[in-house]
Parts: C-alpha cells; sequence; structure tokens
C-alpha cells in the first residue's frame, strides 16, 4: 500500500485576497508533516529547506541526508532508511498535496528538488497586481514602540535619529500587519537637570510666567544653567530646591518646567516634520511620576527590597549591581521610571509586545529593569514579547564620532541641509542630461530632491545591520551604484515609465483584462520573488531588523533589470512605442506595487518622475 496521504498543509485559500501565503513557509509545513509521517520517530526533526541555486528548481529540501543517518539505527519495524536518497524519496512520496506545488523529486546528492507551481505563481501574480501587497496573516497584538525618545533641553543626536528612523520602520511594519501600535516617544523630561534649568529660567527670564521666553538656543541655555550649576554653590542650593519644588508639583515651578519643555518640543517637531514622522505620542518620563510610588510598593509587598545606606535596592540572580529604585533622599531613577512605564504599558495599555529602539550602550539597563520586572511578576516572558531594538553608533568617515566638515558636533537639522544640498545636485545633474520635454517641472524636482535626501538618509541606515555601528558617508549614501536608496528611487521610477511610455494609463491598466502569464524564466524567477514578500515581512517582524527588506528591495530591482533585458516589454521604433505586451506592462506594475510598499514600510517617500 501506498503511503498516508495526509491533509495538505495549512492553507487559508478563502484568505488570499486579504492576505499574502508566505510560499516559503508553506512549503517547510508541507515537508514538516511529510517528515512526521514518513519517520514518525524524527517527527520534530528541522526541515532544511532553501532557495534552490539550481537550475530547474525554485527551492530545495536537504534534510534527508540528517534523517538517514538518524533513522538507519531505527528497529526495523520502524523503516529505517536504506541510504540518504530513500530517506528524500519517501519525504516526496509522504508529501501532501498542495496548489503550490508543481513536483518535489529526490535528486543527484539525495537533496529534494522543489519547483512551485505555474498556475499558482500566474494566480498569485494576477492578485498581486489587482490588490497589491498584502501582508501574511498574523494574530492580531497591541504592540508599543517607544522610539526617538530625546532629552529635554539637550540636542537631539545622531543616536537619535537612528532611534526615530528605526522605530518609525518598525512601527509602520507592525501597522500594516494589522497590529495596534502605539508609538511612543520616551522624551527624559524629568530628573534633577530641571532643578539648575528652571533656576536659570527665573534669572534669565523674571517674567515667564507672563511672557513666554524666547529661548532662541536651548542648548546655549543648557550650558549656560550647568555652567552655574557646577561653579555657584548658592545657585546650585536654589536648583535643589526647584527639583524638590517640581516634584511637589508647586504651580510656578510647574509652568517654568513646561515653558522648558515646549522649547524643546518645536526643536524637536522641526526635525520630525522634515523627516515626516508621524502619530508619535509623547509620554516621557514625568508621566510616570505618580505611579512611581506604587511600583516602590510593589515592590515592597513582595519582599524583594533591600535597604542600604537608606536606598531602596532590588537585586537579582547572576548580577553583581543591585538596581536602585529610591535613593536614599527619597527620589527615584531611571530605573523606577522604566519599571513604572513598562507595568502601565502592560496593564493599561495592554501591549502584547514591548519594543525598545534604543541605542545598544542601554542594554544593561535594560536586561536589569527586565530582570526586577519579571522577578515582581509585572512581567511575564512567556505571555509577552519585550525586546531591546539596539543599535550602534553613528560614525563619521574617519570612524570616529560624528563631526561636521568644520570638526563641530553635528546639528541635526545641518546634517539634514547638508543631505537636501547633495540631493539637489543629484537631481539636477541628473536633469542637465534630458531632453527639454523630459524635464521636471518645479514642484516635481522638489519632490525628487526631497525623496532623495530624507530617503537616502534613512535607507542608509536601516540597511546596514542595525547591531552593527555605522559609519554615515553622504557618498556612499548617494552612489548610484550599489543598494541605495537614489539607486532603488530611480529604479522605480525606471519601472513606471515602461506603461507611462507605452501610452498605457492607469485606467487603461485596470480594464485590461488580460491576465499575468509567465513563460519566460526570468519572468518565473521575478515572479517568485516579489511572491516572497510575505516571508520577508514575517522575517522582518521575527528579527525587527529592517535590513532584511532593503536587501529585497535591492535584489527585486535586479531581477527586474535580468527580466526587463531578456523579455521584451514594448518594442520601439524611432523612439515611439508601437506595440506593447499587456502581461509584461502588469508584471513591472507589480514589481512597482510590491517596491512602493517597501518604501512606505521603509517610511521612505518616492515619485513617479525624476
Ligand atoms: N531618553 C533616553 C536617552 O536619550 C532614551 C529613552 C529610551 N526609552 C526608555 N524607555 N528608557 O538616552
Amino acid at each position: 500500500p501506498g503511503p498516508e496521504r495526509t491533509s495538505p498543509a495549512t492553507m487559508d485559500a478563502s484568505a488570499e485576497t486579504e492576505y499574502m501565503i508566505d510560499v516559503f513557509g508553506h512549503i517547510k509545513a508541507m515537508f514538516e508533516t511529510a517528515t512526521a509521517s514518513a519517520f514518525p520517530l524524527l517527527a520534530n526533526s528541522p526541515v532544511a529547506l532553501v532557495l534552490s541555486t539550481k537550475p530547474g528548481a525554485h527551492y530545495q529540501n536537504n534534510s534527508a541526508m540528517s534523517l538517514y543517518s538518524k533513522s538507519k539505527d531505527f528497529p526495523a519495524d520502524q523503516f529505517p532508511a536504506d541510504s540518504p536518497m530513500d530517506a528524500a524519496m519517501r519525504l516526496c512520496e509522504h508529501l501532501p498535496s498542495s496548489d503550490v506545488v508543481e513536483k518535489a523529486e529526490a535528486v543527484k546528492g539525495s537533496t529534494i528538488a522543489v519547483i512551485v507551481s505555474t498556475k499558482y505563481l500566474t494566480r498569485q501574480m494576477n492578485l498581486l497586481f489587482q490588490l497589491g501587497a498584502r501582508p501574511p496573516k498574523v494574530k492580531e497584538e497591541v504592540v508599543v514602540v517607544d522610539y526617538s525618545s530625546p532629552n529635554i533641553a539637550k540636542q537631539m543626536h545622531v543616536g537619535h535619529l537612528r532611534s526615530t528612523i528605526i522605530g518609525d520602520c518598525i512601527s509602520n511594519l507592525f501597522e500594516f500587519i494589522g497590529h495596534k501600535v502605539h508609538r511612543i516617544n520616551h522624551v527624559g523630561d524629568w530628573g534633577t537637570q530641571f532643578g539648575m534649568l528652571i533656576a536659570h529660567l527665573k534669572d534669565e527670564y523674571p517674567d515667564f510666567e507672563t511672557n513666554s521666553p524666547p529661548i532662541a538656543d536651548l542648548q546655549a541655555f543648557y550650558q549656560g544653567s550647568k555652567k552655574r550649576f557646577d561653579a555657584d554653590e548658592e545657585f546650585k542650593t536654589r536648583a535643589w530646591n526647584e527639583v524638590v519644588l517640581l516634584q511637589n508639583g508647586d504651580p510656578v515651578v510647574t509652568k517654568a518646567w513646561q515653558l522648558i519643555c515646549a522649547a524643546s518640543r518645536k526643536e524637536f517637531d522641526v526635525i520630525y516634520n522634515r523627516l515626516n514622522i508621524v502619530g508619535l505620542r509623547e509620554m516621557g518620563e514625568s508621566f510616570y511620576q505618580s505611579m512611581m510610588v506604587d511600583v516602590i510598593k510593589h515592590f515592597e509587598e513582595r519582599g524583594l527590597v533591600t535597604i542600604e545606606d537608606g536606598r531602596k535596592l532590588v537585586f537579582l540572580e547572576g548580577k553583581e549591581v543591585p538596581i536602585t529604585i529610591e535613593k536614599s533622599n527619597g527620589s527615584y531613577t531611571y530605573d523606577t521610571s522604566d519599571l513604572a512605564c513598562l507595568k502601565y504599558r502592560l496593564d493599561t495599555l495592554k501591549a502584547d509586545s514591548v519594543i525598545y529602539v534604543v541605542d545598544a550602550g542601554q542594554s544593561l539597563h535594560f536586561e536589569l529593569v527586565w530582570g526586577a520586572a519579571r522577578k515582581a511578576e509585572i512581567y511575564d516572558e512567556t505571555k509577552n514579547r519585550i525586546e531591546h531594538v539596539a543599535f550602534g553608533l553613528v560614525l563619521g568617515e574617519d570612524k570616529k564620532k560624528l563631526k561636521t566638515r568644520s570638526g563641530d558636533t553635528i546639528k541635526l537639522s545641518e546634517l539634514l541641509d547638508e543631505a537636501v544640498e547633495l540631493s539637489s545636485k543629484v537631481v539636477d545633474d541628473k536633469q542637465a542630461t534630458l531632453e527639454d520635454d523630459a524635464k521636471l517641472t518645479a514642484q516635481e524636482r522638489e519632490d525628487a530632491i526631497n525623496a532623495i535626501a530624507y530617503g537616502a538618509v534613512k535607507y542608509a541606515d536601516l540597511k546596514s545591520n542595525r547591531t552593527a555601528d555605522y559609519v554615515f558617508s553622504f557618498d556612499r549614501m548617494l552612489d548610484f551604484r550599489g543598494n541605495t536608496a537614489v539607486y532603488l528611487l530611480y529604479a522605480y521610477t525606471r519601472i513606471m515609465s515602461i506603461a507611462r511610455k507605452a501610452g498605457v494609463s492607469e485606467a487603461d491598466m485596470a480594464a485590461d483584462t488580460t491576465p499575468i502569464v509567465l513563460e519566460h524564466p526570468k519572468e518565473i524567477k521575478l515572479a517568485l520573488h516579489l511572491l516572497r514578500f510575505p516571508e520577508i515581512i514575517e522575517q522582518f517582524v521575527a528579527e525587527l531588523n529592517p535590513h532584511v527588506v532593503c536587501g529585497y528591495m535591492f535584489q527585486a530591482s535586479q531581477y527586474f533589470t535580468e527580466f526587463y533585458e531578456n523579455c521584451r516589454c514594448t518594442e520601439v521604433v524611432d523612439r515611439k512605442v508601437v506595440s506593447y505586451n499587456m502581461s509584461r506592462i502588469k508584471l513591472t506594475r507589480a514589481v512597482a506595487v510590491v517596491l512602493a510598499k517597501c518604501f512606505d514600510i521603509l517610511g521612505m517617500k518616492y515619485v513617479q518622475r525624476m
């Protein structure tokens, strides 16, 4: 008797309009089923499925060798495999049926070559063209993404820029897959430094209550107050006094604090507007002030607090240093506020996941806070995903701290100005080579410059492995060759221009009933890659590393080029399109649709012409 047929691997066909199916995950699940049915004793053996590099196969399963070596010692009634090839053949026999796979065959070297059904691919490509790129199906969640988080009265620095770009991208991702996302800006708006800032404000702008102080340069204001704080004992005492008053909610001091925060917020907003950062809600350290008393109580009730020299400490297993949740003068710490904050996010916001996009320098802080939270049963790691999306430093091309050309510490607004200036040159140089009738309008030119400038800054950051330090280089990010924003933005406009030049409008394309057909190997290769979109999204969700999306986009534009060079889309005579292949025009549009969705997730703007 032949092998028992198991039910097809999970595929919810009714949902294929709303969601995209992860082809790789689907085939992998099929092989998991096959492994369990062919080798019940090895049911949980991993399936080594990879993209195939061999012609004639799309994916390949390399598990047979290890199944053979594990099964060969089985008792006879458990059907040990005779050879790796035998193991491979048995996997194929036990493979559940599915629309996705055309053929799975054991080949030389005992690998299994998998060919995806062209019929299936074609159907999915037509859906992609009609419906756009949809997410994979995932369980809906509530997610907090903590990002940007600069400190009041200080300058937002390149580390915050990195957090802002990565955090925005991760939030876009979660929204795309249907999660409810709280984008939270955990600004540093509380602490003893406010004492000196308030004392200084009172001296510099005595009428601040009635006349809003025109603090033009907060940085200078901060430095001015710090200088006095360090040099002047009397000022220092006053500063401490202001801290106490602030903590006790004194209305005048609170007003002074609000004014300082507002001045900072105005500066931050300039950067957020330029970078098109929307939906980011400010809930800084001060927001958790009233909750900290309860958090301390929470720890005390569980007998987790050790008192030492008047300080309240929490010791953690395996950690030498305890965390201080209350100082001897009764004030709280950064740790206390993050504990209260985590509790709030889990209990009140009902977050399933909390993602902290913060530089790697704060890893220990988070480890300790979460360790304490676990101990106090604030957080249960089997129920919630809490992750530090850590990133490395931003370095200059000399591999040292990023400086301006004149050697000063970099101001973000100046950095962005420079990006715009350099991008103008990129766009204008390109324009200079075009015929008059192909030149951009003033508005198009401006949109193109902005797309390139901010896109370049964002993309360069997102495409590098975030945990590594990142070398900031305008030259590299504005290079047309290689995996850069400029390259991809131009690739996108080129793809979009194919239909335009053929005189096929959006409406024509939508009304036309010609289906996409996949015949040429380059068409199939491109289609297979485009349909990896949900797989890439899932990988990004798992690793929270945006560079997987960047790599995917770059590859897509390369496969597009291969397709375009080998498969004629239009016939041109005397620089005029005389005929076109509608299936292929639609295929180019499907590429554009996927790239556009990726740009959206990365938080990048793109234009139709440049
Ligand atoms: N304001 C902090 C800084 O600039 C980052 C805050 C990160 N978020 C948090 N929940 N601790 O270093």
